[in-house]
């Protein structure tokens, strides 16, 4: 029977034969010996394989073995200290599946390489730890929003209308029709809380960013929860326990994957214990100032703004209460102070900058279209959306969380398309 690595490393089989499938990881010949590390999607571990203990075939088959050859294992399982994971299996026999090609990557190739044949670099060690934990996260948010009574919906990538703002819709020929791929599924999640009362969708979203930076995706995963009976306090909340759940859970069941990825567990500790700090936008400014920045009320963050206000903070915070003109045209807003909207922005710390924007939605039609006027938008474009407020309309909020820029910042990776398997970039769309 088949066993796997993973197995093998946990449940110590010492002494125990065994049969693994797998890929060559490395490979070294020493006169009578092999040695192989191979791999397989639960782990690596050691190969030796002696000349004399395996058939003339099984010998031959894996001296020409290459990186990435594809075979079965058969073997005793050892202790060995030197050995990566401290044990080795010893072949008694090795079965080619495909010996394939000399595999075109080696060590220290260029990022725009490992871009180009990222079809292949999606099997390095790297690559796959960000995935598993990638998984894991994802697994987290759906389970959090599982417990918290939330129903998960479909929405339409294909759009009539932009939720964001013209400049970033990518055009689609829809049978000769002018049509977008989706912005943001808000305007459809918050048609489904009238039915259905909390609700989140998971989708891709899509922006035409014309900024090469490391936090920037062309497309990219976005969830999107949205609840009737909800204002902007009770869902920022909501984005607070959802943070610290998958923390919590991440800390508490997936340290040694966050430490293979870079991530230090305890950094993620602080995120769970503490309440997050929330500033006014007002004030957030002014910090900036002081902290050396420069910018004026009216202006939005950058990403330099958002390292100062984080600066030293082990923990994400929350700014709210943006000026309205900078926002969306659905935020409503401040009852208190006309200039400015119920929204946040949810920065994580260490520079990795805005994880979640969320917001209260205007409910009233009246106040919809009077700021959909403001913003020069044409209403008969959404005429479905402003609907919505004419039939037994509620408060409700809701807010986006751009996965790809969570798992940036769980992780503590560099860049941001290494949160996602095939980056879509400015200049990339290639694998
Ligand atoms: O702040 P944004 O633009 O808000 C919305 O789209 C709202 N309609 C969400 C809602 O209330 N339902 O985007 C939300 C989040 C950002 O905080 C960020 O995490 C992520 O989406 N995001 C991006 N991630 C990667 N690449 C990009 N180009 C992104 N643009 C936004
Ligand atoms: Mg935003």
């Amino acid at each position: 029977m088949i066993t796997n690595i993973g197995t093998i490393l946990a449940q110590k089989l010492e002494g125990k034969d065994v049969a693994l499938r797998g890929w060559v990881h490395r490979h070294r010949v020493s006169g009578n010996m092999i040695f192989i590390v191979m791999r397989d999607p639960t782990g690596i571990i050691q190969l030796a394989v002696k000349k004399d203990k395996v058939g003339e075939k099984d010998w031959k088959d894996a001296n020409n073995a290459y990186v990435e050859s594809s075979f079965t294992v058969a073997g005793r399982v050892k202790k060995d200290d030197r050995a990566p994971g401290g044990y080795e299996i010893e072949a008694s026999g090795y079965t080619l599946i495909s010996q394939g090609e000399p595999f075109p990557i080696s060590k220290d190739l260029s990022d725009e390489f490992l871009l180009d044949i990222r079809h292949l670099w999606m099997r390095s060690q790297k690559m796959t730890n960000i995935m598993k934990a990638r998984h894991q996260i994802v697994n987290y948010l759906r389970e959090f929003f599982e417990t918290e009574g939330f129903y998960e919906l479909a929405p339409p990538i294909i759009t009539r209308s932009g939720c964001e703002g013209g400049s970033t819709l990518f055009e689609v020929d829809y049978f000769g029709e002018k049509a977008y791929l989706t912005q943001s599924s808000q305007m459809y999640a918050e048609v489904f809380i009238f039915g259905l009362g909390k609700v989140y969708v998971l989708a891709p979203s899509f922006r035409a960013e014309k900024s090469r930076t490391i936090r920037h995706l062309a497309e990219y995963w976005h969830l999107e929860p949205e609840m009737a009976f909800y204002d902007w306090k009770m869902n920022m909340d909501l984005q607070e326990a959802m943070v610290k759940y998958v923390c919590g859970k991440m800390v508490g069941t997936q340290s040694e994957l966050l430490k293979a990825c870079g991530r230090d567990p305890e950094d993620l500790r602080a995120t769970i214990e503490k309440p997050f700090e929330r500033m006014d936008y007002a004030a957030a400014v002014e910090q900036v100032n002081e902290l050396g920045g420069k910018m004026e009320w009216g202006q939005d963050f950058g990403a330099d703004e958002e390292a100062l206000l984080t600066k030293g903070s082990p923990a994400p915070m929350f700014v709210t209460r943006f000026p309205k003109e900078i926002k969306a045209f659905y935020m409503k807003e401040d009852p208190s102070d006309p200039e400015v909207v119920l929204n946040d922005d949810l920065l994580a710390p260490a520079g990795h900058g805005e994880i979640i924007g969320g917001s209260e939605r205007i409910w009233h039609y009246d106040e919809l279209i009077a700021r959909m006027k403001e913003q020069d938008l044409k209403i008969e474009d959404y005429q479905w959306y402003v609907d919505l407020r004419k039939y037994g309309s509620v408060p409700h909020s809701g807010f986006g969380l751009g996965i790809e820029r969570l798992v940036k910042w769980m992780l503590n990776l560099d860049h941001i398309r290494d949160a996602i398997p095939f980056p879509r970039t400015i200049n990339r769309c290639y694998p």
